[in-house]
Parts: C-alpha cells; structure tokens; sequence
C-alpha cells in the first residue's frame, strides 16, 4: 500500500510532514499520453495465488470504505513462470517479449549498499546525486557531451524523520505492441534490448549463460558500442561514474488482461526507491527519452516505440512498525 501526494492530503499529514519527493506524476515530463492520468490517491498492490482471492481482497476494501472510495484503473499481471515448481529464478523468469527479465536489479536484501538505494533514510539526503553541471568531458564514451532537460526535477533537499525505512514506488503499466515485436528478427530484438536473447548474457559479451550475470563490456570501457548506445539496458543504466546511485529496485510483471477486442499484453513496471527524482525520474528523463543522451542524436530508448502507457502514478510506502508484520503502516 502506498499513497501519493494527494493521498496524504487527503489523511491530513501536514505538509511540512510530506515525504518530500513525492508530486503526481508528471505524465507529460516523462513524455507519455497515457489512456488514464489520474494518479489516484492510494495504491493497492495486491498479489496472491490466485485472481479470486486478489479480487475478493479488493471487494473487502471497497465495500468497507464505501463511498469513501472510488476506484480509478486497475490493471493486472501474472508473475513470470517455468513449468518448474517453485518459485521462478531469475535466471528463467522471461517478459513477454521473451527475454529474461529481472538480471541486473538492486538485491535490498542481499547488500547494505542497495539497501541505502531503496530505503529513505533522513540523515542520508545529503548523499543524493546532484543534478549534471553543463562542461563536464563526456564520460560516456567521448564525443559531445549529453545534453539534458533544463527543468529536471533537482532532489530533495530534506525528508521528515518518520519516512525513515518508508521507500518511494513507480507504478507505470503499459502495452506492448507484441505483433510488432514478434515481427523483427531475433538479432534486430537483441539489438534493441541490448542482451542475447537466449542466454541473456550482454550483447558485447559470449553468447553463453556462464555470462548472465557478469557486467557488460560497455561498464569498463564506454568506447565499446556493441550494446547500442540506444539499447534499453544502456539507455536505464548507462553505467557511467556515479550512474550506480540512480538504480531502482525493479518488481514489475507481465501485464495480461482479457478485453472483448482481445489479450492485451505488456508490463506492470513497479519500482522502488528511495528517491523519485534522482532515480526513475531522471533515469527516464535524463536518459530514455532523451534524444541527446548519451551524446547529441542518440535517439531514444529504442524499446519505447513498441509501447503504449496505459496509467500509472508515483506513491510513497510508510515505514512499518514492525518489519515482519506488513500491516502495520506509520503515517504521522
Ligand atoms: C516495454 C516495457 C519494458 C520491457 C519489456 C522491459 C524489459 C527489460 C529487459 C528484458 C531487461 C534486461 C534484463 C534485466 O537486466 O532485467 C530490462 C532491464 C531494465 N529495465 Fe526494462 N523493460 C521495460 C520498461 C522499462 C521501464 C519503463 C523502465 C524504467 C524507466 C525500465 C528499466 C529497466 C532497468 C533499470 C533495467 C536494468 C538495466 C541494467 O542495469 O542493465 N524498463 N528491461
């Protein structure tokens, strides 16, 4: 559960309690016209087993708040699968585009210093990456350097003693063209993606499942354009000097819904932070979309023009009284 900035008004946090890098999201900055705009004020995220229990969760809730609430989109997904019990492995887990999904992502659990990416904490807000000053040599590669939006949004400079542990969370659904996609040749697919499609490992690396999860030739040397400088990996993480701060911690899944005019199929993104602005935000802004990223004319994220954002919106997950019991919410 989380809320958004119109959330907290709504429960009456006073503003100078509000967790300070939280805004509706800004649909046109991030350059998408999705079918629904609405933020909303409060976010479910509801996962089980099975779809009958999800919508008998969100049925309790609707009737016990009323007209108190109104629900405003909901789009569901299915966790990725192999026919192996269990659990899916990253390793297996694969997006319907058919690549796996999920390699390089933040591990909170397993490292301190993801962790401090994914948590807010109020006496770490001073650690944040600044905006990127104008006449710095390119560190991607060389040639002209990059240039960015002029009004990024810069990062926060405080945040309220209560948020600490509480972490920001994207949610951005979209469609996949996938008869598009399934049209283009293989090498064209890993092209865009940036990764061999079947052993996953870095398209500047051995086409070999021994390389999932080594890091990709372009980290050490930038020069190295194999991986297009276009690739979706290399466009949401271009693994510059400093670019390591700006990871999410990803917790997507394949977007699958039944319509009368047939499947629709893409990608629940869902994204955790301890920022919105130095992470998902600029990520998206500074380096997707950005035409002049990582120098001028690189084009966009070449992975967007197969996409169609549906809704989606930015939220903030209060801090837990206690950490095993996922019920019990601090909000001041
Ligand atoms: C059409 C929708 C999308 C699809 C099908 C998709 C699929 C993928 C795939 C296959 C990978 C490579 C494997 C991996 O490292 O997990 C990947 C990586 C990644 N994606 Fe996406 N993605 C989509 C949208 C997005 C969006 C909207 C964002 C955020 C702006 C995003 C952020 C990332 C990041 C940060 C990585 C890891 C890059 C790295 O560290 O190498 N993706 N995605």
């Amino acid at each position: 559960m989380g809320f958004s900035k119109s959330g907290y008004e709504a429960l009456g946090v006073p503003a100078e309690e509000h967790p300070a890098d939280l805004r509706p999201i800004p649909w046109d900055q991030l350059g998408d016209i999705p079918a629904k705009r609405d933020n909303g004020d409060l976010i479910l995220q509801i996962c089980s087993d099975s779809v009958y229990i999800n919508e008998h969760v969100l049925r309790r809730i609707e009737e016990e708040l009323g007209d108190r609430l109104r629900v405003v989109w909901t789009v569901s997904g299915a966790q990725r699968y192999t026919t192996r019990a269990g659990r899916t492995s990253k390793e297996e887990g694969r997006a319907l585009i058919g690549f796996l999904d999920g390699t390089s992502n933040l591990r909170p659990r397993n490292s301190k210093e993801d962790e401090k990416l994914v948590f807010v904490d109020s006496e770490r807000v001073g650690e944040y990456p600044q905006l990127p000053q104008p006449g710095m040599p390119n560190p991607y590669g060389g040639g002209a350097e990059p240039i960015f939006p002029s009004d990024l949004q810069p990062p926060p400079a405080r945040e309220s003693k209560w948020t600490k542990q509480a972490t920001y969370m994207v949610v951005r659904a979209s469609l996949i063209d996938t008869p598009r996609w399934d049209r283009e040749q293989m090498d064209s697919q890993e092209h865009i993606v940036g990764r061999f499609k079947v052993s996953g490992a870095s398209l500047d690396l051995a086409d070999d499942p021994e390389m999932l999860h080594q890091e990709p030739a372009f980290a050490g040397n930038p020069a190295n354009e194999r991986v297009s400088i276009a690739a979706h990996v290399r466009k949401t993480n271009p693994r510059g000097p400093g670019d390591e701060q700006r990871r999410v911690f990803r917790r997507g899944y394949p977007l699958v819904q039944a319509t009368t005019d047939g499947l629709q199929r893409g990608i629940v993104f869902i994204c955790f932070a301890r920022t919105i602005s130095t992470q998902f935000e600029f990520m998206t802004r500074a380096w997707t979309n950005n035409e002049n990223f990582p120098r001028p004319g690189s084009g966009k994220d070449l992975l967007r023009s197969f996409e169609t954002v549906l809704c989606g919106g930015y939220f903030f997950v209060p801090p837990l009284e206690t950490r095993n019991r996922p019920w019990t919410w601090m909000v001041p």
